[in-house]
């Protein structure tokens, strides 16, 4: 512990905060005044009506629409299985005290603990809240090794957070540069740029389609593959580059569909949604209900084919018939929302699983 009391001078310098020096866009690091929002409500509430994410958060999405499908009640137990800020988990903790219990599981190493501090700081304590780094294709692990057959409501909002977009160290913002990196647990596999530089022009350009419908696949393929790209400007640059005909417009499109499936591949986010999917069904209990945020069409079939096959299959009373979308006010709100698809089902009360 610090003793304020002290006259020694420090044995570190102190160092001034960086300031911001007014042009757009401004620097992660610089947005200090959103990052401790308990002191500079004012700056953040700003930041929240212009549509932007304050740094270092996350808005959650579908709120109203999630929690109406998932229907918490006091005493039941919740998994979350992208816990990321907490958004939709707060919300839920809410509603299943006194005597309910939620499981909240995250990848990322560097976020989770944050947010279980900051739940904490709320007042839920370890016999409500309980969170575990773990992948969702783990999560039959997480229940056993938590005491638990199943849960009532599960949630998966799938996808990357914005502290993690936001936060150029990640590698995953096409807007600041930063390390070619994207995991979402930087301790485990190979980076963006690792990746890049062992594949084959043939692979890369299937992995552009299937992870990223991108129509200049067949182009950047033969360019990017095999290069020792650093950086997020490098690669963006190289993909500029590449299609130099292409409108402006265009060419920042590809330079986000050619991210999205780096990114898809390098944290292996079709399988760990495909075993989630799998073993959804005895991770609920009879009558659970599960709902699922999707942000591409690469996830959204996966989803809509496993509810439906479940249905079929009697594993399921009740599924989306429709996909639900955020509602015009949240994509003007928070335009991050607005490829959000919702699907949900619920468990038959009798159903072999
Ligand atoms: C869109 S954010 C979730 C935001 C959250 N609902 C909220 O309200 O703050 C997605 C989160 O899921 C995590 N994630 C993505 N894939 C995962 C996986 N396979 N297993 C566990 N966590 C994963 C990411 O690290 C990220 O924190």
């Amino acid at each position: 512990m610090s003793d304020s009391t002290s006259n020694e001078t420090p044995a570190t310098p102190h160092r001034r905060r960086p300031r911001y020096a007014g042009k757009h866009p401004r620097r992660f690091e610089e947005k200090y005044k959103e990052r401790d929002p308990a002191k500079y409500a004012d700056t953040v509430e700003k930041v929240l009506a212009s549509g932007k994410t304050p740094a270092g958060t996350h808005r959650p999405i579908m709120v109203m629409e999630i929690l109406e499908v998932l229907a918490p009640q006091p005493g039941e137990v919740a998994v979350d299985c992208t816990l990321g800020y907490g958004g939709h988990t707060l919300e839920i903790l809410k509603r299943i005290i006194p005597g309910g219990r939620l499981l909240g599981l995250d990848t990322d190493p560097i976020e989770l603990p944050k947010t279980e501090a900051r739940l904490r700081a709320l007042g839920f304590g370890p016999e409500v809240f309980t969170a575990h780094r773990s992948n969702f294709a783990g999560l039959p692990q997480v229940l056993a090794g938590a005491g638990l057959e199943g849960a009532d409501l599960m949630l998966a909002d799938l996808g990357v957070s914005s502290m993690q977009i936001d936060d150029p160290l990640r590698g995953f913002s096409t807007k600041a540069d930063g390390p070619l990196d994207m995991r979402m647990n930087p301790q485990r596999g190979q980076s963006a740029a690792a990746l890049l530089a062992k594949i084959q022009a043939a692979a890369l350009a299937e992995m552009l389609v299937t992870h990223a419908d991108d129509p200049n696949a067949s182009t950047l393929a033969p360019i990017l593959a095999g290069r020792k790209l650093r950086t997020t400007a490098e690669l963006a640059n190289a993909i500029r580059s590449a299609l130099p005909r292409l409108m402006k417009d265009e060419v920042d499109l590809t330079i986000r569909r050619v991210f999205q499936a780096l990114r898809i591949a390098v944290n292996d986010e079709f399988s760990a949604l495909d075993s989630l999917l799998r073993v959804l069904p005895t991770c609920l209990r009879p009558g659970g209900r599960v709902a699922i945020l999707t942000f591409h069409s690469g996830e959204d079939r996966r989803v809509k084919k496993a509810f439906e096959a479940g249905s079929q299959a009697g594993v399921y009373a009740e599924i989306s018939r429709e996909v639900g979308r955020p509602s015009p006010e949240e994509r003007r709100a928070n335009p991050r929302s607005s490829p959000a698809k919702l699907r949900w089902a619920r468990k038959a009360d009798t159903a072999a699983s």
